[in-house]
């Protein structure tokens, strides 16, 4: 594994704290290689999972209106394409996708006990525990093999990849198909959002490292397509090798535009890193500037990317006042790592903010659409991506 990037001191992303709990904060060092055999880029040292999900899980995937429509709109789809007679989700979450399915075909994995409950709630029968070939067995045993096991957003999250893959192998019927989502490494390269990078995301994938774990994992890519959430990510069709998906062509082409891109050498990732760094020294003087002119800059979605961003480069309460996150978890907490005050956008989105850093910018439309009245009183917006720079009135477009 070569290792291309470091964003430093990092706290656990998710991790909002009480003032008191600031002295116990866990830390870890964040460094960022590439394995030159498997394409695969990872972190250097994962953080071990139960720190970062357990019962005091913050993310909700049903906190914005963009996650609640696109899995609405991939359920629909797999139904329509696919007709599962019943479902398995790795890493179900609040249950926003996994609703969509009745209680009698959708089943979850959810190590995070608060919303294994929760869904549970709902009606499901949700395995509150980590992915694994532990687990894979005993669902099997009790279950049988599922013919579409989906997961968004989770994959990606674990660190022993090969285990993973092996696992879900076992649990897939014959001719069954595993679809499963994460963020894009070419994405993030092409706009430089290296704040796609903490803790929970061991992995950035490509696709080019994912037809490789998949084929050692006896499964084949028969499908691709690509998404505008979590700031481009790929779905990814699977099947057992030789299974009766026929291969509509996505993957070759994905794999020569990465290759174009220059996905398969060490080159490519220094010279990203070297952005990294100079995305960072712009930042910091673009708020410098904006602070000193005597502006409030507070920060809009108190997001795991902005705690890699401000952790990154070391902003605090020095220059964000506070962020607004319309998560109730997340209120009246710190950040992690950098303790910026968490409030209400009722609390603190009125009419003394000049600035808003986008710490959500990958739901800019949604933002943008619901906070025209700011933008529209002169209020901008500031993000990172792709490029350091503010954003002033409207139309804004999607970075
Ligand atoms: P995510 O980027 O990991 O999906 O996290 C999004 C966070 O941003 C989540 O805490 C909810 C918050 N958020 C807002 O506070 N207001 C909004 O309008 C949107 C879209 C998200």
């Amino acid at each position: 594994m070569k290792k291309f990037l470091s964003l430093g001191k990092q706290p656990i992303a998710n991790a909002f704290i009480t003032p008191d709990e600031g002295q116990d904060e866990f830390f870890y060092n964040l460094k960022v290689g590439f394995d030159k055999e498997t394409k695969l880029v990872s972190h250097m040292d994962f953080v071990d999972p139960p720190l970062m999900f357990n019962d005091s899980y913050v993310y909700h995937t049903s906190s914005s209106k963009t996650m609640i429509k696109h899995f609405e709109e991939t359920a629909k789809m797999i139904q329509e394409r696919f007709g599962p007679n019943r479902i398995l989700e790795i890493g179900s979450n609040d249950g926003t996708f996994l609703r969509h399915f009745g209680i009698a075909h959708g089943m979850g994995i959810e190590p995070c006990e608060n919303f294994a409950e929760s869904t549970r709630q709902m009606g499901f029968m949700i395995y509150s525990e980590f992915w694994s070939n532990k687990l894979s067995v005993e669902i099997v045993g009790r279950h049988g093999r599922f013919y579409t096991i989906y997961s968004a957003n989770c994959i990606c999250h674990i660190p022993n990849i090969k285990e993973t893959l092996e696992a879900v192998y076992f649990a897939l019927d014959e001719n069954g198909i595993f679809i499963f989502e994460d963020p894009s490494l070419l994405e993030m390269l092409e706009r430089n959002s290296y704040d796609q990078i903490y803790d929970e995301h061991a992995h950035i994938f490509s696709i080019t490292a994912l037809n490789n774990l998949l084929k050692e994992a006896g499964m084949e890519i028969f499908s691709i397509d690509k998404t505008q959430v979590h700031g481009g990510s790929n779905r990814v069709y699977a099947q057992k090798e030789g299974g009766p998906h026929p291969h509509d062509g996505t993957l070759e082409l994905e794999l020569e535009q990465e290759s174009l891109a220059g996905l398969n050498e060490v080159k490519t990732y220094t010279a990203f890193a070297k952005r990294v760094r100079n995305s960072k020294t712009k930042l910091l003087e673009l708020l410098h500037d904006i602070k000193d002119g005597g502006n409030k800059i507070v920060s809009y979605g108190a997001t795991s990317k902005s705690t890699s961003v401000f952790n990154y480069c070391g902003i605090g309460t020095d220059l964000i006042d506070y962020i607004v996150d319309t998560t109730p978890d997340k209120q009246g907490k710190l950040s992690p790592g950098v303790h910026i005050p968490v409030v209400s956008p009722e609390e603190g989105f009125d009419d003394s903010v000049d600035y808003a850093f986008l710490g959500a910018w990958n739901y800019l439309d949604e933002i943008t659409k619901k906070e025209s009245e700011f933008l529209r009183r002169g209020g901008q917006f500031i993000t990172h991506v792709p490029e350091v720079r503010v954003l002033r009135g409207e139309p804004i477009c999607q970075p």
